[in-house]
């Protein structure tokens, strides 16, 4: 049975990650501060009898080097993080503690551990607006906050952990996700789990500028199976990765999708194109599907109805 430390557990993408690993068949530690995350997202995990809950800080490293010792992990999946970009511009000290040292202590652990698999959670926020889509692992980082910033130093400094000790690092850089658990009221959150909280009240929606900017949207589940897999392929290469279907799909596509749903729904307002938002995000998902066979198996129209009637069922 392998055993895996998730930190970031309790968060969107750890708790269907938790979820997928124990169901995979792992022990399944999982570490969170509960900063962000909320402990209802383990509801299911912490009635496994495979899974441990743990709260506590990944950067502790104190706390962290016990749990290593105790468990002497296959793998980590590393998600734990400051996740909100305008938080890393308010709080560049913060954002450099949580997604940077942290990522760092939870590499030294690993080595002096014996733990030689470490999966890390980056973002495309690496690319910035690219001007070449869509964005591929080699192209030039462009960095535009302190966050995407922390996440390419992480990225870099893992990958020279792996030249230079032989750790296994895996950095995955996801593109827009989507799903259940996603947090509406979060700052960093997805543009269409606000959608989705303001359609099921009856409220009108803001587009800012014209709809026809584009993400890569790629649902929940499908990032979870891209992290177990991540963890669990032995011949997995060291590297950076997208996490992404490959596929654009307008604002305006997504509300043509709601408006099936909510008939009723007040008409949308759209408004001046906000300072520093990046029209068009798309990634190409060769890299991952090499290595892995992955590929995301979740269509977009699809994966947006469930997020939908997920949503009416908790009302
Ligand atoms: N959601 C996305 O679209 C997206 C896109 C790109 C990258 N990411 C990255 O994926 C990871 C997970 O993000 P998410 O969307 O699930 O956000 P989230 O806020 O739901 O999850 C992050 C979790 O980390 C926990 N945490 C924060 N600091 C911690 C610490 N020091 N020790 C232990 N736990 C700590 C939080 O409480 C939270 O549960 C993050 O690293 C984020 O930067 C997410």
């Amino acid at each position: 049975m392998h055993t895996v430390l998730v930190t970031g557990a309790a968060g969107f993408i750890g708790s269907h990650s938790v979820e997928w690993l124990l169901a995979r068949g792992c022990r399944v530690v999982g570490v969170d501060t509960l900063r962000t995350g909320r402990l209802e997202n383990l509801a299911v995990a912490r009635a496994s009898p495979h899974f441990a809950w743990v709260q506590a800080d990944a950067g502790d490293e104190a706390a962290m080097r016990a749990l290593f010792e105790c468990y002497r992990f296959d793998g980590v999946l590393h998600l734990a993080a400051l996740v909100s970009v305008p938080e890393s511009f308010r709080e560049p000290a913060l954002n450099y503690r949580l997604n940077l040292a942290n990522a760092d202590c939870i590499a030294r652990l690993c080595l002096e551990c014996g733990c030689k698999r470490l999966v890390f959670a980056s973002s495309a926020a690496v690319y910035g607006a690219a001007a070449t889509l869509p964005n591929h692992e080699l192209a030039l980082p462009q960095p535009q906050s302190p966050y995407a910033a922390a996440k390419l130093a992480a990225e870099t400094m893992l990958l020279g952990y792996a030249a230079s000790y032989g750790l296994e690092a895996v950095c995955l850089r996801y593109f827009n996700i989507y799903g259940p658990r996603q947090d509406p009221a979060s700052p960093y959150s997805g543009v269409l789990s606000i959608f989705t909280d303001r359609f099921r009240q009856g409220l009108p929606v803001t587009v800012y500028g014209d709809g026809e900017q584009s993400r890569d949207f790629v649902a929940v589940q499908d990032v979870a199976r891209a992290n177990g897999l991540a963890l669990l392929e032995a011949a997995m290469p060291s590297g950076c990765y997208n996490v992404c279907t490959g596929r654009a799909v307008s604002l305006n596509q997504v509300l043509a999708i709601y408006r099936e749903l909510y008939p009723a729904a007040p008409a949308t307002r759209y408004d001046e194109v906000r300072v520093g938002d990046i029209r068009h995000s798309l990634g190409d998902p060769a890299a991952l599907r090499a290595a892995l066979g992955y590929s995301a198996q979740i269509s977009f129209e699809m994966g947006l109805r469930e997020l939908a009637l997920a949503g009416d069922a908790r009302k």
